[in-house]
């Protein structure tokens, strides 16, 4: 049997998927225990659920932060480990094309916020940290804190759409104004993009007519509260491996892209 992993988690909002988690761990349904919840959110409804369980939870309060960095671009202290230069490099949030300026604030600003989130996180051991409604993206420096060695992908996301479909902050809402038939959730591992990462596991919902969007978000939670434990307990029992794989595209070239393969 392997031993029990520690989680953390991050959360936005509520919380819901972060308390599936932590009632699956304490049911022995995830061989595992919630270390710390963080949240970038001070009235996040998720730090109750985390007290209720008796989980040490802290904030880091990137809507201050993000303020200030805007008033006082040239005075913020930037991480002395900060690299600029390279994080620009690595990040594929943004496309090449935007702005240089929006591109580097976002870094920059970010960089202040997760320096603060890594020195939080550092009071913890963890082998695996959970996003459960956290609603930033994480950037190149805080990935690369965590991810050690660089193959070591140990940040996992619950995205509310079938991806690549409909990556962003409104999976669920985009994929009802598609007019889509059928609506679904995704957990996969983060890498430098906006939930572009190796997917682990996929849940679908049927779309009916006369659904209403709010009837389709009930419906996708409730698949995200089966799916996130399930692949957290892959993640534990170490079922999951990304491996390195070609694959032929129509017109003959190839395009080599990093998955997960479960163990059966
Ligand atoms: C969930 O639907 C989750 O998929 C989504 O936020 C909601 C959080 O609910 N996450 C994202 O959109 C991430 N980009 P919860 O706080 O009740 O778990």
């Amino acid at each position: 049997m392997n031993p029990a992993i520690r989680v953390g988690a991050l959360i936005s909002g509520g919380g819901t998927n972060l308390q599936a988690i932590i009632d699956a761990c304490e049911s022995g349904v995830i061989d595992g225990r919630m270390v710390f919840v963080g949240s970038d959110n001070p009235s996040a409804g998720g730090l109750d659920r985390a007290r209720n369980h008796g989980i040490p939870d802290f904030v880091v309060d990137y809507g201050a932060i993000i303020r200030k960095f805007r008033c006082d671009t040239g005075k913020s202290l930037l991480p002395n480990d900060f690299n600029l230069l390279e994080c620009e490099g690595k990040q594929h949030i943004f496309p090449k094309d935007a702005p240089v300026h929006r591109i580097t604030d976002f870094l920059k600003s970010r960089a202040i916020a997760e320096s603060e989130l890594l020195m939080q996180m550092a009071r913890y051991e963890f082998d695996l940290l959970v996003l459960a409604g956290f609603m930033r993206n994480l950037t190149p420096y805080f990935i690369d804190r965590v991810n050690v060695p660089p193959e070591r992908l140990r940040i996992m996301n619950i995205h509310p759409a079938i991806l690549p479909a409909f990556p962003g902050t409104d999976g669920y809402g985009d994929t009802f104004r598609y007019g889509c038939k059928v609506g679904g959730c995704t957990v996969h591992f983060v890498d430098y993009g906006e939930d572009s990462g190796p997917i682990i596991g996929q849940r679908t919902f049927s779309i009916l007519p006369g659904d209403t969007l709010d009837g389709i978000k009930k419906k996708g939670l409730e698949q995200e509260w089966i799916l996130y434990p399930e692949c957290v307990q892959l993640f534990a029992k170490k079922k999951l491996h990304l491996v390195r794989k070609d694959f032929p595209l129509p017109d003959g070239g190839i395009v080599c892209r990093t998955i997960v393969e479960i163990d059966p």
